[in-house]
């Protein structure tokens, strides 16, 4: 695989492996025949991960402009923060073992593509270990001396979102129409 295609240096996958969404533009994906249960599940899951990182974001916003009372912030935090990290790891446990080795198997054009999410899966590791380290040490700061282990936490969400969207879209844009296009039995 090309360094180009890393998680931290794309802004899109390679075109050869876009032919897939191109013939199922997002718009047309709920009203397809093909589109399941399982699709909205593991979609929805993609929308609440999008949901905690805004809400993540937002809280430590609030809290650096001191909105937000030390306490109930730290509540917050290992609330969301633990949801987040676990999640993830949980859900890119199951695609890379459950969903990647079978939709990769159904066409031979965009197979690479499953290759660099589960790529991706793996910068995402380092990176969720970071903001793991960032969030402990606001939640182990004394409330008069959170404001630096804020700031840090507050920067490596900010790097963190980006990363993450860039993952999601690129996987929702492969695996979609995958399995529209093929409607695997075991995803139906
Ligand atoms: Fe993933
Ligand atoms: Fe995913």
């Amino acid at each position: 695989m090309t360094p180009e295609v890393a998680l931290s240096n794309r802004d899109a996958l390679p075109d050869p492996l876009r032919v897939l969404i191109k013939e199922f533009p997002r718009q047309g994906w709920e009203e397809n025949p093909n589109y399941s249960q399982l699709i909205a599940f593991w979609l929805d899951r993609h929308l609440m991960f999008r949901r905690l990182l805004a809400q993540l974001q937002s809280d430590a916003e609030t809290a650096i402009d001191r909105d937000l009372a030390p306490d109930r912030y730290k509540r917050q935090l290992a609330q969301y923060g633990g949801m987040l990290i676990n999640q993830l790891h949980g859900h890119h446990q199951i695609e890379d073992m459950q969903y990647f080795p079978v939709m990769s198997r159904l066409d031979k054009r965009v197979r690479e593509g499953f290759d660099i999410l589960d790529a991706d899966h793996h910068a995402l590791d380092g990176i969720l270990a970071g903001l793991t380290d960032a969030a402990n040490g606001v939640l182990q700061a004394k409330d008069k001396k959170m404001v630096d282990p804020l700031a840090k936490l507050h920067a490596s969400l900010t790097d963190f979102a980006p990363m993450l969207d860039r993952h999601l879209v690129d996987e929702e844009e492969l695996v979609v129409p995958v399995l529209l296009k093929y409607a695997p039995p075991e995803f139906r």
